[in-house]
């Protein structure tokens, strides 16, 4: 049996985690190029942890520069079993307001501009992604959230987009009315799709920062509002990866959804080929 190995990507907001100890910041390197930044390593309580800067300390890459292959690839180099994504997002739901945090099980993806699978000419694969976010993992990462003073909400549809602009008022009501999704971000995608496709276990915490511009007793979002929010929801990401170890097992078990085995069912190519 492995050990477990929990990796935090921070988003906008949340650059640096507090606790850590035997800490090491190590530069990775990989075939599809340098990750978004060093890693941070060490243990919690005994639970080993990275910690990866998604839009690199002093937040400097823009949503599709972010090198998503280069991340989830180092992320695997270093041995990690599980990716707990954190990043800020716009509601579209009333109940869902700034502050809150939103546990991500489904996606849509709008990103046009971003290089989305680890497999192509040579080598093809089909990872399935009905189910995107790993069900035991998102329960745990809930749990801790609960514990850390959060208003949770299990369960919500993440609409990925390109950006960098915010989304016109026409887009945002499509997306709130007709497709459904509860929330907005510029980052979750490819990245859940890549973590599958690296048989990484991955849970989407959707910090919320702004209604977007839907709204009507709401200004449309301006940088100024996410900033305000940031600060308090990158403090209580903080407490929330605090409550992890105590809510983990140290010993990387089979995932009982399979995200460990996403690939066995997914190769196409021939294996002479
Ligand atoms: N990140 C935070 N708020 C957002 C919004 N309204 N749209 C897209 N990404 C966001």
């Amino acid at each position: 049996m492995t050990d477990r190995f929990i990796a935090i990507i921070g988003g906008s907001g949340l650059y640096e985690i507090d606790g850590l100890e035997n800490t090491d910041w190590v530069s990775v390197d990989t075939p599809w190029g340098a990750p978004s930044d060093a890693i941070l390593t060490g243990t919690l309580e005994g639970l080993k942890l990275a910690f990866l800067p998604r839009h690199g300390r002093g937040h400097v890459l823009d949503p599709s520069s972010v090198p998503y292959r280069a991340n989830i690839d180092a992320l695997k180099r270093l041995g990690v079993t599980d990716v707990i994504s954190m990043s800020a997002c716009g509601s579209f739901r009333e109940e869902m307001a700034p502050g809150d945090f939103v546990m991500v099980d489904q996606f849509i993806d709008r990103t046009v501009a971003r290089a989305r699978s680890f497999f192509g000419p040579g080598c093809v694969a089909h990872v399935s992604m009905a189910h995107p976010t790993c069900g035991p993992l998102t329960d745990s990462v809930a749990q801790a959230a609960t514990q850390a003073g959060a208003t949770v909400h299990r369960g919500g549809t993440y609409l990925a987009m390109e950006g960098p602009q915010f989304s016109t008022l026409a887009e945002s009501n499509m997306y709130r009315d007709h497709w459904g999704a509860d929330v907005i971000g510029m980052t979750n995608m490819p990245e859940a799709k890549l973590a599958r496709e690296a048989e990484l276990c991955y849970a989407s915490v959707a910090m919320v920062t702004d209604y977007d511009c839907w709204h009507p007793d709401h200004d449309a979002v301006q940088v100024a509002d996410i900033v305000r929010t940031l600060t308090g929801n990158a403090d209580t990401a903080r407490r929330t990866i605090a409550h992890l170890p105590a809510l983990l097992n140290r010993q990387k078990t089979p995932c009982p959804q399979g995200c460990d085995r996403a690939l066995d069912t997914a190769l196409i190519t021939a294996p002479d080929k």
